[in-house]
């Protein structure tokens, strides 16, 4: 823990393999207080935590409120309906508001990418103590989302120690509206870190070509890439094919609130082609695990049957890890306060 550099959490591009060892430790600490007796920790105690969600959200905002009450901290919670944005107040403004309540973390989700990104540099040039948590930015990243996804297959492939090792040479699918999932990007970053060679599938206009250059270069603002030899990325525009050789599958909703245009021409052709079911899992070398960031829409990108199917599906496995990743994430910036 001593080696956590990080005082806001905006995207994973900059993790090393050593942050993500530490989040998937603490994690597996956090995970494991329940069965010793304790579910609440004084870690936080006296410390407030504010989400800032400028979007709509159910697993996200509950899991992050349930993980700082878990640690003891004061929980604030803004709601977009009923706040002054309908008066023309900006999302700056508001996060000035809540810091000058007194906030440690601010925890902020919104439509457009980069908010969280310039909240946190306006407070570092005006040297406020606070952290910034990214909550999901328009398309950009989730990298909450991603962490948790991570520890949730690492501990599929060996739940004595969920650690990066246990996805190396792992073959994993990510199928469907690939174009406006800030979830996969972010698990793109989190997963080629592992080692893990990435298989991206879905149509042309759900996903580009250029997604094969995702993590080939470090994005814009940072020099060097942290990690020495990341997973390949390739693309399939077949199901069949991407599903050959596959150790796990993620599943994305269509996203349509974040789409300009309609980019599908019809929704049965759609689950046809690239939804997730018994029939085409059979493409799979073996039973793997399927994994959703939810929301779901049942009987488009997966069907009923393998949703509700828990010899394979891990989507309950990644609400309920969602809780110990997310006091894993609150406790390490509460502690970079210190430093
Ligand atoms: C995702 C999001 O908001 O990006 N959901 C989530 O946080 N669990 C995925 C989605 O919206 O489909």
């Amino acid at each position: 823990m001593s080696n956590w550099k990080h005082k806001h959490i905006l995207d994973l591009s900059s993790f090393s393999l050593e942050d993500y060892k530490t989040v998937l430790e603490l994690t597996n600490r956090f995970k494991l207080l329940p069965k010793s007796g304790s579910r609440k920790l004084p870690a936080l105690q006296g410390r407030l935590i504010t989400t800032l969600f400028f979007e709509p959200s159910t697993r996200t905002r509950s899991s992050f409120e349930l993980a700082a009450k878990r640690l003891s901290a004061d929980i604030q919670s803004f709601s977009p309906s009923t706040s002054a944005l309908s008066k023309g107040e900006t999302p700056l403004d508001t996060a000035l508001t809540y810091v000058a309540m007194g906030a440690d973390i601010l925890i902020v989700r919104h439509a457009s990418a980069g908010v969280p990104e310039q909240i946190a540099n306006f407070f570092d040039k005006t040297q406020k103590q606070v952290s910034i948590l990214n909550g999901g930015d328009g398309l950009h990243s989730h990298p909450s989302q991603a962490l948790l996804d991570l520890y949730t297959l690492t501990h599929f492939f060996n739940s004595k120690k969920p650690s990066p090792e246990n996805l190396a040479g792992k073959r994993i699918a990510i199928v469907g509206d690939i174009l406006h999932s800030r979830v996969t990007r972010s698990n793109l970053w989190a997963l080629t870190a592992c080692g893990a060679n990435v298989v991206l599938c879905g149509p042309n206009t759900l996903l580009p070509e250029d997604f094969i250059n995702f993590s080939r270069k470090p994005p814009s603002g940072q020099t060097k890439d942290p990690i020495k030899h990341r997973g390949e990325i390739t693309i399939s525009r077949s199901l069949k094919e991407a599903l050959i050789d596959v150790d796990a599958v993620f599943t994305l909703r269509l996203q349509k609130e974040r789409m300009s245009e309609n980019l599908l021409t019809n929704l049965e052709r759609y689950h046809r082609e690239f939804g997730i079911n018994h029939e085409n899992l059979k493409y799979c070398p073996r039973k793997v695990p399927v994994l959703h960031p939810g929301p779901v829409n049942r009987g488009i990108e997966i069907s009923s049957e393998v949703l509700d199917d828990p010899s394979i599906c891990l989507v309950e496995d990644q609400v309920s890890n969602s809780i110990p990743v997310r006091m894993a994430l609150l406790y390490l910036l509460a502690a970079s306060k210190n430093n």
